[in-house]
């Protein structure tokens, strides 16, 4: 009765990766539960979680070839492009949310066209990303979700959307990202790892709350709709700090290690899976996050439809 945080499946955003091929569903053995998939197996999994009350899914694509800009990222036929299309058909009403980023396309991993001395080109790679995101509108993207952190990027974004005929199609935009060594399962699950240096560059310091604050707000200024704030356990703080000072919705990102640590200690039998999953869950809403990108939504899905909250 005077519970003040709930849980519900419409609270859970699936992140999903897509790979060339058929019939592919090949496990991630860093991320217990994900699994890169073809696009006719991701069409399956995307209607049986939006069947389990996920309202949206976040695409990731692993493209056929890389090259150094990463082109393949704004190719009317590239995987995500495609996978867009396919999901539109099978599951009309699910949100489709695409990751709009260069680290899975470029044959270097970084997030971004690089200078000849290895740093990433930060205006270059604007226009870029402004292709990336104007194809994946068209191809039927609901939501797009700039995640490269480059400075400018939201506005060039929707300054293309607009002149593209997509005005109506919103930006949540990886506000505050930080330079985190949670992400490292997510990097052999969409191939994406740096072939050298690291993200310092452009991904934020995890010991700075008000910078990230101010990265917000830039972003705000720039156009963004919804904003995240990732990872999400270390850092509820600013998860709170970003409630409190917009009025937006606030997505916080559960990511990759962070679940995997809980995957990993269960399968020792140190923790307990599924009371350490919602105890998270419902701790990043507690914090003030509105929604929550997770690997494990369908698990918690199927636990609240258990009657977990009971
Ligand atoms: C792409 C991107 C990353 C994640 C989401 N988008 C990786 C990175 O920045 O290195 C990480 C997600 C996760 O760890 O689950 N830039």
């Amino acid at each position: 009765m005077v519970r003040e945080t709930s849980l519900s499946p419409s609270d859970f955003i699936l992140p999903l990766f897509v790979c060339p091929g058929e019939e592919v569903a090949s496990p991630v053995s860093s991320l217990p539960g994900a699994f890169q998939h073809s696009i006719d197996q991701l069409v399956i999994v995307a209607k049986e979680a939006f069947d389990d009350g996920i309202p949206a899914v976040l695409l990731f694509g692993l493209p056929e070839s890389k090259d150094a800009v990463g082109s393949s990222a704004w190719a009317d036929d590239g995987i995500v492009q495609r996978a867009l299309r396919a999901l539109s058909e099978g599951v009309p009403d699910l949100v489709r949310i695409v990751d709009v980023c260069f680290c899975e396309y470029t044959d270097h991993g970084h997030c971004g066209v690089l200078r000849e001395d290895g740093s990433v080109d930060n205006d270059q790679t604007l226009d870029n990303l402004a292709h990336q995101s104007v194809s994946l509108a068209r191809a039927g993207a609901d939501v797009i979700a700039p995640s490269d952190m480059m400075d400018g990027r939201v506005g060039a974004i929707r300054q293309a959307l607009d002149q593209e005929g997509f005005a109506e199609t919103p930006i949540l935009s990886y506000a505050a990202k930080f330079s985190s060594a949670f992400y490292g399962p997510f990097r052999d699950a969409a191939g994406s790892a740096p072939s050298f240096g690291d993200r310092r560059g452009y991904q934020m310091d995890p010991a700075n709350g008000r910078e990230a604050l101010h990265e917000v707000e830039l972003d705000v200024e720039e156009g963004a709709d919804l904003l995240m704030v990732k990872p999400a356990m270390p850092y509820l703080d600013i998860v709170r700090r970003v409630r409190d000072r917009f009025p937006h919705p606030v997505v916080a990102y559960q990511v990759s290690g962070e679940y995997a640590m809980l995957r990993a200690a269960a399968a020792n039998g140190w923790v307990d899976y599924e009371r350490c999953l919602m105890e998270s869950l419902v701790s990043i809403r507690r914090a003030g996050a509105d929604m929550v990108i997770t690997y494990g939504a369908r698990d918690a899905a199927r636990l609240l439809s258990q009657g977990w909250n009971e």
